[in-house]
């Protein structure tokens, strides 16, 4: 009899493997991380996302625990897990969008900077992996230093050559969320309403929001920039002191990246007006990477938008990111090219 079930379950389940193999529209997305504190809840609101056909979940440990687990959610995406090295590449062929939040997180007292050695090796590898086995996939990198982790990864593509800078962006989403909500504090209304541009890095003073380029513009009182713009800059060490050795936040970095996430697909996708802030190759100031407002579109960042005018406070802050900015891209660009 159990003989009896268990081909009946094989003849199951190769229907359903075969479902899940035919062509679904939509994109094929990877999370590699995607057993970590961010991993876990953007594993999540992308298996909600509708444009989603394919999730792949990959990790070096746990992955079949969350596969399982968010598999059973009644919508579209079909989900795959992925565990350990041996099995990076099966994650990565044919995706179309791979989102990195692999890594370990700060604790009070690190810098962003602090995470380097251990996160340069892991977004390093994780690439090579994409140059090798997805290499026109829209990239969106998390892991911290996004300032460093960036650079890496143009260097690793370089290397494998397949680098376009279209495909590659640093995810600062975050930072524009963070924005978003204290700036809909002070001004009181809902942050849904509320857009603040933030360009330059993601890390301390080299992240600076353009409060004067907010929409519905807004005119703000002196005390207000310099609470605002030390809030924004310094909210992420706010949730590590608040979480007090657990980690940095997870649950506000899975939304922003889910939303960005969301607008690279509806890029891909063809639809028109796709704006938002991401850390890319840029020419809009001398160096060679910078966040500010881009264009997504089919071939990912179709167009770079200048900062525009800036207020003198703001042009301060740019003049004085730039160095810190500089020396963090560098940092990463040196440790693949030794
Ligand atoms: P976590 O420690 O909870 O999760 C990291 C996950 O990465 C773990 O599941 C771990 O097993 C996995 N991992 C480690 N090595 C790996 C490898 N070689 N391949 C695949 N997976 C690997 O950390 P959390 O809180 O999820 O943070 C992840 C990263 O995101 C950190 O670097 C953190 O600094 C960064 N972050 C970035 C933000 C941003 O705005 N861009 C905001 C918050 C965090």
């Amino acid at each position: 009899h159990s003989e009896h079930s268990q081909l009946q379950n094989e003849g199951v389940l190769e229907r359903i493997d075969c479902r899940s193999k035919g062509g679904a529209s939509g994109f094929k997305v990877a999370v590699l991380g995607a057993s970590g504190g961010i991993g876990q809840p953007l594993s999540m609101l992308m298996k909600m996302n509708p444009l989603v056909s394919v999730l792949h979940l990959y990790d070096v440990v746990n992955t079949p625990g969350v596969t399982a687990d968010i598999s059973h959610m009644d919508t579209t995406a079909v989900v795959r897990g992925f565990v350990g090295k041996e099995q990076l590449e099966a994650a990565l062929v044919g995706m179309d969008l791979v989102i990195i939040p692999a890594g370990i997180p700060r604790k009070p007292g690190m810098t962003r900077d602090d995470l380097f050695k251990i996160n340069a090796g892991i977004v390093r590898t994780l690439c090579e992996g994409v140059a090798k086995c997805c290499p026109n996939a829209i990239v969106n990198i998390i892991s911290n230093p996004v300032n460093s982790t960036v650079p890496i990864a143009a260097e690793v593509f370089k290397r494998g050559g397949v680098y376009n800078p279209k495909r590659l962006m640093g995810v600062t989403a975050l930072d524009v969320v963070r924005a978003n909500t204290f700036v809909a504090e002070v001004v009181g209304v809902d942050p849904k309403e509320i857009d603040v541009p933030v360009v330059g890095g993601h890390a301390g003073i080299t992240i600076l929001p353009l409060l004067s380029q907010v929409n519905p513009s807004f005119s703000f009182t002196k005390e207000e920039i310099e609470y605002l713009t030390n809030r924004i800059q310094n909210g992420g060490t706010e949730v590590v002191e608040a979480k007090a050795g657990t980690g940095s936040a997870t649950l506000s970095m899975a939304f922003a990246a889910a939303k960005f996430a969301d607008a690279c697909l509806h890029g891909l996708r063809g639809d028109a007006g796709v704006v938002q802030c991401a850390f890319v190759a840029s020419e809009v100031t001398e160096l060679p990477f910078f966040a500010s407002k881009v264009r997504l579109g089919r071939a990912g960042i179709e167009e770079v938008y200048p900062l525009g005018p800036l207020s003198a406070y703001e042009r301060s802050g740019l003049e004085k990111l730039k160095k810190e900015l500089l020396a963090s891209i560098d940092k990463g660009i040196s440790s693949v090219r030794q």
